[in-house]
């Protein structure tokens, strides 16, 4: 059965205009120029978002959404930084999150866990839907929601504690009573640094290498029982070798978890992602959702001549 998950989000999305005051939204500039006509992309089998006009494509797998984005837009004071971006984050699957620098990738990412709460003078309008609440309402607790939605980052930081309780630390905070040795291994073992460091959980997460912090760092995420984990550039600081651990860890937690990884590195999307968004900031520097659909499509068959420029190399 042909599912089109944007048109289900289509009819249930409010026109931008129309955007909740609840969640602190300014009113919305008018949209983008279309880059696409409604009845041409109908025919072509691809669907358009009525706020911003980003072209999708029409897929037929049969999967949930952990999350559903609807006109979000994000702020820092007056400069708008990302233009209601509106997409689906299907569950268990990898979503690769591409586009030059500045044009909103990690603000994205951030405003999925309310990390950009955190950020003096930044502020996020549009609905984010998480489990069929508005993980942006301000009556949403934003703590747990970062714990049920976890961050990865580009820099492993890993805390100046032992190995053990790198992973522990957040389960205990979060008031975890089960056995802790136990989801120590399993955490471990789920990032695929069991192995490598089982004879010395005593010793500082600091004086592994960057690609073994990098996984203390996932490991740490997945010790919460996090459903979905973001990851900004998790293998930029990383030499090849570790960069593919942490590519193949990607595909694995994929089978337990919902993954969102910003990337730089096309190869790398086209590896380990299933679905992909490209985003783009125009003149005015405001950031805006191009193309969303299955990887393989977006990388054989964009459906916009900037979504082919840039994975062609032709965008800076
Ligand atoms: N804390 C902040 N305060 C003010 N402006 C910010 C802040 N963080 C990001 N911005 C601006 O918001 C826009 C989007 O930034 P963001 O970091 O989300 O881009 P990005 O796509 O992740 O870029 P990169 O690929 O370089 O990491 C940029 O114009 C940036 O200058
Ligand atoms: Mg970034």
């Amino acid at each position: 059965m042909s599912r089109n998950f944007f048109g289900l989000m289509r009819s249930s999305a409010p026109p931008a205009t129309e955007a909740p005051d609840a969640i602190g939204s300014e009113r919305a500039a008018p949209p983008p120029p279309p880059t696409m006509k409604q009845d041409d992309a109908a025919s072509a089998g691809v669907h358009l978002d009525p706020n911003l006009e980003a072209v999708r494509h029409d897929f037929t797998e049969e999967v949930d959404m952990a999350l559903k984005l609807r006109g979000v837009s994000a702020f820092y004071g007056s400069f708008q930084a990302i233009d209601r971006m509106t997409m689906p984050i299907p569950r268990n699957r990898v979503t690769a999150l591409i586009g030059p620098s500045g044009c909103g990738k990690s603000t994205l990412l951030r405003c999925c866990n309310r990390m950009n709460d955190l950020i003096p003078g930044a502020r996020i309008a549009g609905e984010i839907e998480f489990e069929g609440r508005n993980l942006l309402d301000p009556t949403v607790d934003a703590v747990d929601v970062r714990r049920r939605i976890g961050m990865v980052f580009q820099k492993p930081n890993p805390f100046p504690k032992s190995i053990y309780e790198n992973v522990a630390f957040g389960a205990r905070i979060n008031g975890y009573s089960g056995d802790m040795d136990r989801l120590v291994e399993d955490s471990l073992r789920r990032a695929a640094l069991w192995d490598e460091v089982k004879d010395e959980l005593d010793k500082s997460g600091l004086a592994l290498s960057g690609g073994q912090q990098q996984r203390l760092c996932i490991a740490r995420a997945i010790a919460v029982q996090p459903e979905i984990i973001l990851m900004d550039e998790p293998a930029s600081a990383l030499d090849p070798v570790a960069t593919l651990k942490i590519e193949d860890l990607m595909r694995e937690l994929a089978e337990h978890y919902t993954i969102v990884v910003v990337t730089h590195n096309m190869q790398q999307a086209g590896r380990v992602s299933d679905y992909t968004a490209f985003l783009l900031a125009g003149e005015e520097r405001v950031g805006r959702l191009v193309e969303f659909g299955p990887t393989q499509e977006i990388f054989t068959n964009p459906l916009d001549q900037r979504t082919e420029d840039y994975i062609t190399g032709r965008y800076g």
